[in-house]
């Protein structure tokens, strides 16, 4: 096997926003060893904000806590997985939004697929949320 590839990084963080910059700072120092131009890296760097930022404003209800993110190097891809064990959400609350009525928020998870190559959220009340997210180096033109 190729070196670094396959290999997991799992990070605990607390469920607080100030924490969303060092996330963003790890993630870059890891899209940039695997690959990824300065361009990709802003844009993974995007996506992953808006994940944590869900993990942390919808996930919890108030109470202190820690939210996981795992990062899985691949060759030429990042996968990202940010889950909580917070309260969950139906699915039919994630919608696509309605671009020609802009309003503000609910647009976190569109934002993230657009940036992303493969989203998958698992998502159930009470039961905690899980988005797995892939990129692939240079799938961008
Ligand atoms: N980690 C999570 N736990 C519970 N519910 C979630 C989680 N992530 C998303 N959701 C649900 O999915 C909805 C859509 O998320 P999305 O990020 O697209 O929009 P938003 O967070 O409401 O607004 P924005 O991200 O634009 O500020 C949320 O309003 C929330 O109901
Ligand atoms: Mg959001």
């Amino acid at each position: 096997m190729e070196n670094g590839t396959n290999d997991l990084i799992r990070l605990s963080v607390p469920n607080k926003p100030e924490y969303v910059s060092v996330i963003r700072l790890t993630v870059s120092g890891i899209a940039n060893r695997i690959g990824f131009d300065i361009e990709e890296i802003e844009d993974i760097k995007v996506a992953i904000s808006e994940a944590c930022t869900n993990a942390i404003t919808h996930g919890f209800c108030q109470q202190e806590n820690n939210f996981n993110v795992d990062f899985l190097s691949g060759k030429e891809k990042l996968t990202i997985k940010v889950y909580d064990n917070g309260k969950g959400c139906l699915s039919q609350n994630i919608k696509t939004p309605d671009l020609t009525e802009l309003k503000e928020g609910g647009l976190g998870i569109f934002i993230i697929k657009s940036i992303m190559d493969d989203v998958e959220i698992l998502s159930n009340n009470g039961n905690g949320t899980i988005i797995k997210m892939t990129k692939y180096v240079g799938d961008d033109i």
